[in-house]
């Protein structure tokens, strides 16, 4: 049966993880006037969690974001994948670990360990593999994530979270005027299935340019293809640098609320939640496209088909770990 863990610091910063589908159901910040604001989208009920496909502060994998045509070919196997995205293999299928019930292995008062294993061949990929996620909250009110994997065969590891940030609160409304800067002087391009072409592209003078800070929603609708591609952002940036860096950064100047993301991973997926349905989220609130936004770091999508992305292949008996920091802050 799923249970809520909650952590928090000693400043009043905290969060509830849900064991099923280890998921970040909420995030608990003071705004500028001392109010509480719950800066994530989610559901009251755990068993909405099960229906959705919007991932929801989802940990998502053992694959991120897309594979083209559900497929690869690993040391000479292909191994075959569900189609949930059109020909594509989406966040691992709807078998993905974001379904399942995760043991919580550690608890204290600012952190929790969740581990699950999945089967050899589960979900199509190789290799009975365990994986943990730890969420932890610092001193710094900076919420950090951080998984391990192994797996018996080579296998793929490509671990994110997809929590949609509203630094309005999650209940707040369209997310389009906050402001964002991301660290990336580069996006992969997409085609129409939004599988990236190997093309690296400067985002200088396109409305992928987000190394200054934009509103979100200042170029969302202009005319170019791959906005149409992806119904407004839905892209991979490549992070600028190497090793555990700045990401991004979003700020609501209607809160006061900035947010600074850190990671390890090469890539970010920005998507500013354009497949959101009308429907009704927590404490009955009403929820539509935009109303959150999405920064999962990753390996590049569909990196396991193109030779031109770092690697996202775990070797057998080798340790995959990541780490992606959301830190808070007034301005
Ligand atoms: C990712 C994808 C989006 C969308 C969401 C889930 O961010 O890139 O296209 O499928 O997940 O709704």
């Amino acid at each position: 049966m799923e249970r809520k863990v909650m952590i928090a610091n000693s400043k009043g910063m905290r969060a509830e993880v849900c064991t099923l589908g280890a998921t970040l159901v909420s995030l608990f910040f003071k705004d500028k006037n001392g109010v509480e604001k719950d800066l994530v989208l989610g559901y009251d009920n755990p068993a909405d969690y099960l229906n959705h496909t919007t991932y929801f502060g989802a940990t998502v994998g053992r694959n991120g974001n897309r594979i083209k045509n559900g497929k690869f070919t690993l040391n000479g196997t292909e191994y075959l994948l569900e189609k949930n995205d059109g020909e594509n293999n989406l966040h691992s299928g709807s078998k993905g670990l974001c379904y399942k019930e995760w043991e919580v292995e550690k608890e204290t008062e600012n952190s929790v360990t969740l581990s699950s294993v999945s089967k050899d061949l589960e979900q199509g990929f190789p290799g009975t593999m365990t994986a943990k996620v730890t969420y932890a909250i610092g001193e710094d009110n900076a919420l950090s994530i951080d998984y391990e994997a192994v797996s018996d065969k080579d296998t793929v590891a490509n671990f994110t979270n997809h929590s949609y940030f509203n630094l309005g609160g999650h209940d707040s409304g369209t997310m389009v005027n906050q402001k964002l800067k991301l660290y990336s002087s580069k996006f992969t391009p997409v085609d129409g299935t939004l599988i990236p072409t190997g093309e690296l592209r400067d985002v200088k003078g396109t409305p992928m340019d987000f190394t200054e800070f934009k509103a979100i929603g200042k170029e969302i609708d202009a005319e170019d293809e791959q906005l149409k591609f992806g119904g407004g952002y839905d892209h991979n940036f490549i992070v600028d640098g190497k090793g555990y860096r700045l990401m991004a950064e979003a700020v609501s100047e209607d809160t006061g609320i900035h947010m600074k993301a850190y990671t390890d991973a090469p890539a970010v997926q920005f998507y500013a939640g354009n497949f959101i349905k009308k429907q009704v989220g927590k404490g009955g609130c009403a929820y539509d496209d935009r109303h959150g936004f999405c920064l999962e770091s990753q390996y590049c999508p569909d990196a396991v088909n193109n030779p031109t992305f770092e690697s996202p292949i775990l070797k057998a008996g080798e340790t995959y770990r990541t780490r992606t920091v959301y830190q808070f802050s007034i301005d």
